[in-house]
């Protein structure tokens, strides 16, 4: 496997500390252009317009971007720490409105915020520079998190096998390797050869633009399908697994990821092909009781009109539903590949009860 593409580090710091600079996903598979954020507004823009995308880098860009956007405000530094506090929970309440569905956004701001609190004898630079190290243990963690999914989720994977995603739940979703491509990598570094089918995952096709291209550039056995297309791979049996990410896995295990997942899960059931959801704790929402309580984002109607923003495929104005997510129920799903292991969906509940940290309450 070519390991050059995991170096690319695609959401980091400027020399001076006062840039986010992160790929913008908008543009590949054409351009790999990096662009600069320097406030809360630009941070939750590039959130909200995918340049960064996938539930656990936008906790880590929302952490990193929410550093970025005080130290360029020299009056929260300069003041009293109450006016530091006023201005995070300001730059936070921004970056946080960026989307809905992930949890990871509240999760890595929440984190923050506990960090600030636990600190509050430090003046407001001493408190930058915590929440500058908290921001990369975040981006530290979320690397390691990742490299623990895959090293669990490489052993439901053999030799030949060939396996199903939907959307991005890559290297490109997270500071490295991903989570439902992590087994795919592992797996193939230990020498398994794989066959991956990657839904091209309509509306914004994060799928073709994105998985096809990372697990090509990585050197991996890649065949890019339309979304209408998997059904039929099944019942030809050229699909032994799923394997998809996760953006908010509720409760009691019902899980939302992108569009799509839900139906792949009905036609793998169909077929009798394990489904398994792979994602770091932060994705689980202790609070959220099931997939019912999910806030789907809802995205406007040109990215259905239109050809991933180029030209019109469909006439103007005509009605359209646009849900960026759906909800797979927990009695479709395998298993759950996380940093603790693979967690059985009736064990999920035991798991969860010990982790109430950080996530927003309803
Ligand atoms: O709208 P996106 O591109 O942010 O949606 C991404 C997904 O649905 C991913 O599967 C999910 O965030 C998991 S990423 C490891």
């Amino acid at each position: 496997m070519n390991q050059l593409f995991f170096t690319l580090d695609i959401c980091h710091f400027s020399d001076d500390g006062h840039s986010l600079i992160v790929l913008d996903q908008t543009l590949l598979p054409n351009q790999e252009h990096f662009i600069e954020l320097h406030t809360a507004i630009e941070v939750a823009d590039a959130i909200r317009h995918l340049c960064v995308r996938g539930a656990p880098l936008i906790g880590v860009a929302a952490a990193m971007g929410l550093v970025v956007s005080l130290r360029n405000k020299p009056d929260a530094i300069m003041g009293s720490s109450a006016s530091f506090f006023n201005a995070f929970l300001e730059t936070k309440n921004i970056i946080g409105s960026a989307r809905p569905t992930a949890v990871n956004l509240s999760w890595a701001l929440n984190r923050m915020e506990r960090s600030l609190k636990e600190h509050q004898e430090l003046s407001p630079s001493e408190l930058l520079t915590l929440l500058h190290h908290e921001s990369l243990q975040i981006k530290e963690e979320d690397q390691a998190t990742c490299t623990a999914i895959g090293n669990y989720g490489k052993e439901l994977l053999r030799d030949g096998m060939g396996v199903l995603t939907h959307c991005n739940a890559g290297h490109l979703a997270t500071s490295r390797y991903g989570t439902a491509l992590a087994p795919i990598y592992s797996a193939t570094e230990e020498g398994k050869h794989l066959h991956v089918y990657a839904d091209e995952t309509r509306p914004l096709l994060q799928g073709a633009r994105l998985t096809a291209y990372e697990l090509s550039r990585s050197g991996i056995d890649t065949t890019l399908i339309c979304d209408n297309m998997a059904a039929s791979l099944m019942a030809q049996g050229h699909i032994q697994i799923v394997l998809v990410g996760c953006d908010r896995v509720a409760a009691n295990g019902d899980t939302a990821n992108k569009i799509g997942t839900l139906g792949v899960a009905i036609m793998a059931h169909h077929y009798g092909i394990p489904f398994y959801v792979c994602g770091p704790m932060s994705s689980f929402d202790p609070h959220c009781p099931s997939g019912k309580s999910i806030n789907i984002e809802e995205r406007h109607g040109d990215e259905i009109r239109s050809l991933w923003y180029q030209q019109p495929m469909a006439p103007e104005g005509v009605t359209n539903y646009n849900p960026a997510f759906d909800i797979t129920p927990i009695e479709l799903i395998s298993g759950f590949v996380t940093e603790l292991g693979i967690i059985n969906p009736r064990t999920l509940h035991d798991v969860l009860s010990n982790r109430t940290e950080y996530y927003p309450h309803p």
